[in-house]
């Protein structure tokens, strides 16, 4: 079995001062931990989380970036800026993004590439909506996005991409998407991407996201081709967090 990766996305949530308290108690419930312990912080928690976390195994990440290096940018944060301040990774295309900022496929693309050739690692985020699920559009509208996202991305930065597969509708809702259900839709993408970029399947990590809690991660992890979580209210509480790692854990034994 590949490593479970487990990644809390705190979205707007914590301050510096709040972010050392957590880190802190998460330090020693996650220590040793066979999961991949990810977390994608706000940009002002990252210098903090990453020299907290510094000889740990917990990686810290953004949780967005611009899709230029530099310029007259106001409010935009670029990817050395991120990197200088610890970052190892990034989430892009996030549906709030996509949603609340017009964040395109085409502008995730940029990110994308730009995020590998600076030496990130990319989380992709992919979903559809309820109305396009009812349409029974599911699958098209995740082969339009990766494929639009991906475009042009080398086989070499595909090998190290992460995919979070997030229905719309299930993200913060209470409602998530049966096992079931993202056990196929993982299998889809990931013949989807292994056909476009010639990778093989077990090279391809796909993570589920959208109202996982303690209470139903572990139903997740069960499933062959759901290889971690990306966890958004859950993970910011720590004992939920550490619950959801434990169960990954033990998966892993
Ligand atoms: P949620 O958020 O776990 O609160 O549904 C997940 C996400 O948006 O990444």
């Amino acid at each position: 079995m590949n490593q479970l990766l487990i990644v809390g996305n705190w979205k707007m949530h914590k301050t510096v001062a709040e972010t050392k308290e957590h880190i802190k108690r998460l330090k020693p419930l996650v220590f040793r931990s066979a999961a991949g312990v990810w977390l994608a912080v706000p940009y002002t928690d990252i210098v903090a989380s990453a020299e907290l976390t510094g000889h740990t195994e917990i990686q810290i990440g953004a949780q967005n970036m611009s899709d230029l290096l530099g310029g007259s940018l106001t409010g935009e944060i670029s990817a050395p800026m991120i990197i200088e301040a610890g970052a190892k990774f990034v989430i892009l295309g996030h549906s709030e993004r996509r949603r609340f900022f017009g964040e395109s496929d085409a502008m995730i693309n940029r990110k994308v590439k730009l995020a590998f050739r600076s030496g990130l690692q990319v989380i992709l985020c992919i979903g559809e909506t309820l109305d396009e699920r009812k349409a029974d559009q599911t699958f098209s509208v995740l082969q339009t996005q990766l494929e639009k996202c991906l475009e042009g991305v080398s086989h070499e930065h595909a090998s190290q991409l992460v995919v979070a597969y997030e229905p719309v509708w299930a993200i913060g809702s209470k409602q998530s998407a049966s096992q079931e259900n993202v056990e196929e839709i993982h299998v889809l993408c990931k013949n989807f991407i292994a056909s476009t970029n010639g990778l093989s399947q077990d090279r391809i990590r796909v993570l589920y996201g959208g109202s996982v809690t303690p209470s139903n991660a572990k139903d997740y992890l069960q499933k062959p081709n759901i290889d971690g979580l990306l966890v958004g209210s859950a993970s910011l509480d720590v004992q939920s967090f550490a619950e959801i790692i434990h169960q990954a854990d033990e998966m892993m034994q």
